[in-house]
C-alpha cells in the first residue's frame, strides 16, 4: 500500500481562521481551574491552537504531540510549546499526569475511539480535563461525493473500512466517557463562507488537504484528474457557487470535554 503522504501546512493553513474556530470554542468551555500538571496539545500540527492555549494557560507547561514533520517545523517556529514530541498517540505515555489533554481536528484520523478516550483519560490528573473536537461531515456531500467517486475511480482500492464514519454523535461520546466523570457534549454546524479557488471548487480547497489526502494517496497519481473533475462538478451542483465563485460549505463538528 502507499504510504499516506504527509501533511502540507501551507495548503492546511490556507483556512487558518475556519480551522481555529472550533478549537476556539471548544477552548472556551475547559474550566480555569485546573489541577497541577501540563497541557498537552494533542496532534498539535502547526501548532495553530498553541498560541491560544498558552495565552489561556500562561506559566503552565505546554507540550504538543503530532506524527507529521512537517506540521511540526511549523509547530516549533511558533515558540509557543514548551515540549514537541514527534509520536503516535495511540503509543504516547505522558511522563506527567496532564492537567489538560486538548485535541483538535485529531482523533477522527484515529480508529477505536471506546479503547482510546478511556486510555487517554486515565493518563489525567484527579480534576484534570480531556477536551475533543472533531468533524462530524460523514453524511455532508463534500465527504459522501468524495467517497463515491473514489470507489467508483477505483472500485479495487475501496473496501467497507474505508466507507465507516470515524465519529459518532456527541451522545454516543457522552455515555463512553459519563462513566469517567462530568461529561459535556455537543456539536454544531459552521456556515462557512469559503472564498473562490484557482482551478477548483472552493469546497475541494478546503477539503484536498484533510479528507482528501488519503483518498487521493489510495487512488494513486495517475487517477487524480479525472477524480478530481468529477469531484468538483459535483460539487458544483452540492455547493452552488455564488456569482462572485465563492460558496457556502455548511461544515458539522463534534465536541466534548470529560472532567475526571
Ligand atoms: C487536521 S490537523 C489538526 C492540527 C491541530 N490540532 C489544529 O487544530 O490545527 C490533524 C493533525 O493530526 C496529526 N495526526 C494524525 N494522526 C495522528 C496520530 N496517530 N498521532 C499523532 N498525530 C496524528 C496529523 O499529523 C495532523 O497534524
Amino acid at each position: 500500500m502507499r504510504p499516506v503522504t504527509d501533511w502540507n501546512p501551507e495548503s492546511y493553513a490556507r483556512f487558518a481562521a475556519l480551522r481555529l474556530r472550533p478549537a476556539s470554542d471548544l477552548l472556551a468551555q475547559v474550566p480555569q481551574d485546573l489541577p497541577a500538571g501540563p497541557v498537552i496539545d494533542l496532534g498539535c500540527g502547526n501548532g495553530a491552537a498553541g498560541r491560544l492555549l498558552r495565552n489561556r494557560f500562561p506559566g503552565r507547561r505546554l507540550e504538543g504531540l503530532d506524527t507529521s514533520a512537517a506540521m511540526l517545523a511549523v509547530a516549533t517556529a511558533t515558540g509557543s510549546y514548551d515540549l514537541l514530541h514527534n509520536a503516535p498517540i495511540e503509543d504516547w505515555q505522558p511522563d506527567d499526569a496532564p492537567a489538560l489533554i486538548f485535541s483538535n481536528a485529531v482523533l477522527q484520523w484515529l480508529g477505536d475511539h471506546a479503547g482510546l478516550l478511556p486510555r487517554l483519560a486515565r493518563h489525567l490528573a484527579p480534576g484534570g480535563v480531556l477536551a475533543v473536537q472533531m468533524p462530524g461531515q460523514h453524511e455532508a456531500p463534500s465527504h459522501v461525493l468524495a467517497r463515491t467517486l473514489a470507489r467508483e475511480v477505483a472500485p479495487d482500492r475501496w473496501n467497507a473500512a474505508h466507507d465507516r464514519a470515524a465519529v459518532a454523535d456527541p451522545e454516543t461520546y457522552w455515555r463512553l466517557l459519563s462513566g469517567l466523570g462530568s461529561v459535556t457534549a455537543w456539536e454544531t454546524t459552521y456556515i462557512q463562507h469559503l472564498p473562490p479557488a484557482v482551478d477548483r471548487h472552493p469546497v475541494r480547497a478546503f477539503t484536498e488537504s484533510t479528507v482528501l489526502r488519503p483518498i487521493l494517496d489510495r487512488l494513486g497519481k495517475a487517477q487524480d484528474a479525472g477524480f478530481l473533475a468529477s469531484y468538483d462538478a459535483a460539487l458544483d451542483v452540492a455547493y452552488p457557487r455564488l456569482p462572485d465563485g465563492s460558496a457556502v460549505f455548511p461544515f458539522r463538528r463534534v465536541f466534548f470535554l470529560l472532567r475526571v
